[in-house]
């Protein structure tokens, strides 16, 4: 009984009017759609739906304060549409891609974007390492898909120079990012910084990393790791 209620589609918030505003009815489909398909094809938890609008939605939704008008977003690891598909509701004018690289997922994402009628989302099946050397986008976002190390390496090749990646953290965002200097460093990341956003909106608000894309150093000019790290190379004397 008590699981039942809980499956149930939460109704939106009044803050939710104000964040989305004219997107509402599209948004309120997505929660719909998330606590119906979502739950019962193992996408989110049943655990989260009366969640569903303050930890995810609207979570999502204040991100875009950061991304300029008209940008191409790609949104890496998406899932069931988190953040990538509250982008394409709350800013139509953008140019959203979700990479993703589960069947299951993808046609998840498939048809919600089917069901919500949205001409401005594309759904790519791949990790998002295949499209390094081919792709490149004005923002790429990203939430709880990896150590923001390995999220980093995953997703600045898809950062065009000037452009920026926003990952989606927690309260490790700042430890995360001084660990990952030398990653940074060799990916050609520049000004990275801890922003939290929507905090006139949400009780919690979302804590982003945000690094700008900037060209990779030459790769003789990489630093060179210290002694003792088994990785030098000898110089072979000319004969
Ligand atoms: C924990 S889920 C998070 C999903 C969603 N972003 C969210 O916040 O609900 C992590 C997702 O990252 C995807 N993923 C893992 N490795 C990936 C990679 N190398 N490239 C793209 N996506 C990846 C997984 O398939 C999974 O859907």
């Amino acid at each position: 009984m008590d699981d039942a209620v809980s499956r149930e589609t939460p109704p939106a918030p009044e803050v939710a009017t104000g964040v989305f505003s004219s997107a509402l009815p599209k948004a309120e489909q997505f929660a719909d759609f998330l606590a119906t398909a979502g739950t019962e094809r193992g996408l989110i938890g049943p655990r989260e739906v009366p969640r569903l609008w303050d930890r995810h939605l609207l979570n999502c939704a204040v991100l875009t304060d950061l991304v300029p008008e008209g940008a191409s977003v790609c949104d890496i690891g998406s899932g069931a549409g988190l953040p990538g598909l509250v982008l394409a509701i709350r800013r139509p004018e953008l140019r959203v891609t979700l990479v993703e690289p589960l069947l299951r997922r993808t046609t998840f994402l498939d048809e919600a974007v089917r069901r919500l009628e949205l001409s401005n989302v594309e759904v790519v099946r791949a990790r998002a390492e295949a499209l390094h050397g081919s792709r490149v986008f004005d923002v790429v976002t990203s939430r709880a898909v990896a150590p923001l190390k390995k999220l980093l390496a995953w997703s600045m090749p898809l950062v065009r120079p000037g452009g920026q990646l926003l990952a989606m953290k927690g309260s490790s965002a700042a430890d995360e990012l001084a660990e990952a200097g030398a990653t940074l460093h060799r990916l050609g990341g520049v000004g990275p910084e801890v922003v939290h956003i929507g905090s006139d909106q949400l009780s919690v608000p979302t804590t982003v990393v945000r690094v700008e894309g900037g060209e990779p150093p030459p790769l003789g000019l990489t630093p060179r790791r210290g002694p003792g790290s088994g990785r030098s190379r000898r110089q072979r004397k000319p004969r």
